[in-house]
């Protein structure tokens, strides 16, 4: 567990650091700043600066780990793999808002063991290590205890790696079951409020690995329902995602 520690640590750490080199280079609020590399999927300079500061940094504190990053895929292999998306919510980011992150996840083979997820401009760490619990700032968090879908807060992702026409049916089938509907623009800030009882749901029809890596960690620490990700294909070609409030999980799987 000493090792797992060091890497908690050394993951926090890193998060607060890439979250101000982030911060710097944030451009001002206005139209998009950013190059499309999909349909709305945008890409910064910063998304390339923060993965490699990233990178570079695990690779001197734990040389025997692997690494993939968003940007640059698959960098190096090892028993242990840190997965990072270095800008999540990167449509918020492009247009100087507040709602993006930092996401550090540790894996080993399918089975999370560390988290740290750094919003640098909302001051927040969310941070978990397996059989330690998880943490808001240094506070322990839990998913909620809603138990009641007209009283339940859900945010539902998009991409647009899933047809508009599904996407507008899940959304329309949820706010249907009494819930009110959220969508924030960032899946790992979604999913880590799921994680601190904040919100009650997040589902996404397809999201990628590195979105989600860090709030598997956390997730699992809090009580939350959390589908299994890592089925089939998940850590290459991606998977659908859902994780609830214990009390109202068949409901929303029943739904999605
Ligand atoms: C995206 C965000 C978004 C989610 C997408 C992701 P990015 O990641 O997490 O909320 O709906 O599926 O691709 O591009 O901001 O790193």
């Amino acid at each position: 567990m000493q090792a797992l520690d060091r890497r908690l640590d050394t993951a926090i750490r890193l998060a607060g650091e890439a979250g101000a080199i982030a911060m710097r280079l944030r451009p001002p609020p206005g139209g998009p700043q950013a190059t499309l590399k999909g349909i709305q999927d945008w890409v910064t300079e910063a998304d390339g600066t923060v993965e490699r500061f990233l990178s570079d940094r695990l690779r001197e504190a734990f040389p025997e780990d692997g690494f993939q990053g968003e940007e640059a895929g698959v960098g190096r292999a090892g028993r242990l793999r840190w997965v990072v998306d270095p800008i999540d919510g990167t449509a918020n980011y492009m247009r100087g808002a507040n709602r993006f992150c930092v996401s550090l996840g540790l894996l080993e083979d399918r089975t999370p063991l560390v988290g740290a997820i750094f919003a640098p401009a909302l001051h927040e760490m969310f941070a978990a290590r397996k059989g330690a619990g998880a943490t808001l700032n240094g506070v322990a968090i839990r998913s909620a205890d809603t138990a009641d879908m007209s009283r339940a807060t859900v945010e539902i992702g998009w991409s647009a790696r899933r047809p508009d026409a599904d996407f507008i049916a899940l959304c329309a089938r949820v706010k249907a079951s009494g819930a009110v509907l959220r969508m924030g623009g960032s899946g790992a800030l979604g999913l880590a409020d799921v994680a601190a009882g904040r919100q009650d749901a997040y589902g996404e029809m397809h999201i990628n690995l590195w979105d989600v890596a860090g709030a598997l960690a956390i997730l699992a620490e809090t009580g939350a329902v959390v589908g299994d990700f890592m089925a089939n294909d998940g850590a290459t070609a991606g998977n659908p995602i859902l994780a609830c409030a214990p009390a109202i999980a068949e409901a929303m799987a029943a739904l999605f």
